[in-house]
């Protein structure tokens, strides 16, 4: 079994092999877990992304900027939840609030207290007129999606090829198609990505590439009356990190106003993670909907879906009795635990003063990556956008997700497991993914991935170079 587990990795050569084979001497105990719960749970994790050959690691504890898995190994994790704990591991200043509200109960079911406060605190900071609380971005997605078509009496949602927006089926397209299915690279084919979504979802949601203004226009001209919605990512920060060209999210603003089509920034990565607000704010283009979650909660399991009066109300239209306006609701919906989490990381903790220091730290990792890809000639840059970063496998700029498609994104797992055998976590589990730097980092945590930077790109020139030769 132990030698079966290292057979994925030949292809990239015997160095990564040897750490794979690391990666098992450090961690028996997850391989012990991981064998046994799944049988009961399938891949034995409750997200799919959290799996990855050979195995992935089970944690136990977490604090700070610090995790320990369950072989006791302890590392500095520049996941931090896939970009959701910018405040870092269990904040001292959430973990004294959540203790005061565990005693008074953690879910109540009935309108909370602290909604007052949060109703200004909310629509100041993200510039909004009304917004309710879900749990998921996968949740604010889909009412995002279902307000946009009470809105407009239209079906057809369009999102961008390559773009993540969580597990709602109408959103489940085109989020990575492989190169032989995603069609035409102006005109994309909407791929499904999941089994089991509903035979007319390829009619329903219709794909665009990022950063390309004119497959757009012409997508509108034949079918922009039947448009419900676009949905984007104002920065995408699922197939690494791809900034908006210029003027492309303001013609995204302008073509929907003139087809009446809602237009929905999704920002559950994007928000918060430059400074107290959104990425909408910071380009000045005013979408009509926008959906936050992960860094808002620090930790919680929350979100918000928010934007116009004139949509938002038809939650409740003021003519309609109780439930004849668009459907949100949920036992969590709200819950005392979650909004307690929203009100101290918003007001306490992520404040704006704290990012000028992340960012900086920030640059600092970029310029030891960029060094390192220089030094041993690997094709690769860094990408930022505030606390976060990402490695973009290609030396060409990337401005689409078909040149990320086209990009050396195996290069990730050397680099994975290097770091992680010496106890950094690098990044979110994934090419695709990004790092995040907490309040809780300190200086010398940056220095430690810094430090690991210059071995952990040399084993990715060793792999690409074995890979090429092969
Ligand atoms: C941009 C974006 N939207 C939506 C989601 C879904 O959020 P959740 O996992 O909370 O359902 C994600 C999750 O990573 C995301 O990155």
């Amino acid at each position: 079994m132990y030698e079966a587990y290292l057979v994925d990795w030949e292809d990239f050569g015997p160095e990564v092999v040897n750490e794979v084979r690391k990666y098992l001497e450090r961690t028996p105990r997850s391989r012990e877990i991981y064998e046994s719960v799944s049988e009961y749970i399938p891949l034995g994790v409750n997200s799919n992304q959290r799996y990855y050959a050979p195995y992935p690691i089970y944690f136990k504890e977490a604090r700070a900027s610090r995790i320990w898995d369950v072989d006791n190994n302890e590392y500095i994790d520049f996941n931090m939840g896939y970009g959701t704990l910018i405040t870092g591991h269990a904040h001292p200043r959430l973990v004294t609030a959540w203790e005061k509200q565990i005693s008074k109960g953690i879910l109540y079911t009935y309108p909370f207290e602290l909604l007052e406060e949060l109703g200004e605190l909310i629509t100041e900071i993200f510039d909004i007129d009304m917004f309710r609380f879900s749990n998921s971005g996968s949740e604010a997605i889909m009412y995002a999606c279902r307000l946009a078509r009470a809105y407009t009496g239209r079906d057809i949602i369009i999102k961008i090829e390559g773009s993540y927006h969580g597990t709602y089926d109408y959103v489940l397209v085109s989020s990575w198609p492989t190169r032989g299915l995603a069609g035409p690279r102006r005109m994309p084919v909407s791929v499904l990505d999941s089994l089991g979504l509903p035979e007319d979802t390829e009619d329903l949601v219709r794909v665009v590439p990022y950063n390309d203004i004119d497959p757009l226009v012409e997508l509108l001209e034949e079918e922009g009356d039947e448009i419900a919605g676009l949905v984007v990512e104002p920065v995408m920060m699922n197939a690494g990190i791809i900034y908006p060209e210029p003027g492309y999210l303001r013609k995204l603003r302008d073509l929907t106003k003139e087809y009446d089509i809602v237009l929905i920034f999704d920002e559950v990565k994007t928000g918060m993670r430059a400074y107290p607000g959104t990425a909408s704010q910071m380009f000045g283009v005013d979408p009509d909907l926008i959906t936050l979650a992960k860094a808002i909660g620090g930790g919680a399991t929350v979100s918000i879906i928010g934007g116009d009066e004139e949509i938002m109300s038809l939650i409740a239209p003021s003519e309609a009795p109780r439930y004849q306006g668009v459907i949100h609701a949920g036992t969590y919906n709200a819950n005392p635990f979650s909004l307690v989490s929203v009100y101290v990381t918003l007001t306490e903790i992520l404040t704006k003063d704290q990012y000028p220091r992340l960012i900086k730290l920030n640059e600092e990792i970029k310029k030891a990556y960029q060094e390192a890809f220089d030094k041993y000639g690997v094709e690769a840059y860094v990408e930022l956008f505030g606390v976060s970063g990402a490695i973009m496998y290609s030396k060409e700029k990337i401005r689409n997700f078909r040149q990320v498609l086209n990009s050396k994104l195996e290069l990730w797992y050397p680099l994975y497991f290097n770091m992680v055998n010496k106890g950094v976590i690098p990044n979110a589990t994934g090419p695709e993914e990004m790092w995040t730097l907490s309040v809780q980092h300190t200086e010398e945590d940056v220095e430690t991935y810094i430090e690991y930077i210059d071995e952990a790109v040399r084993l990715m020139a060793a792999a690409d170079k074995y890979m090429s030769e092969e």
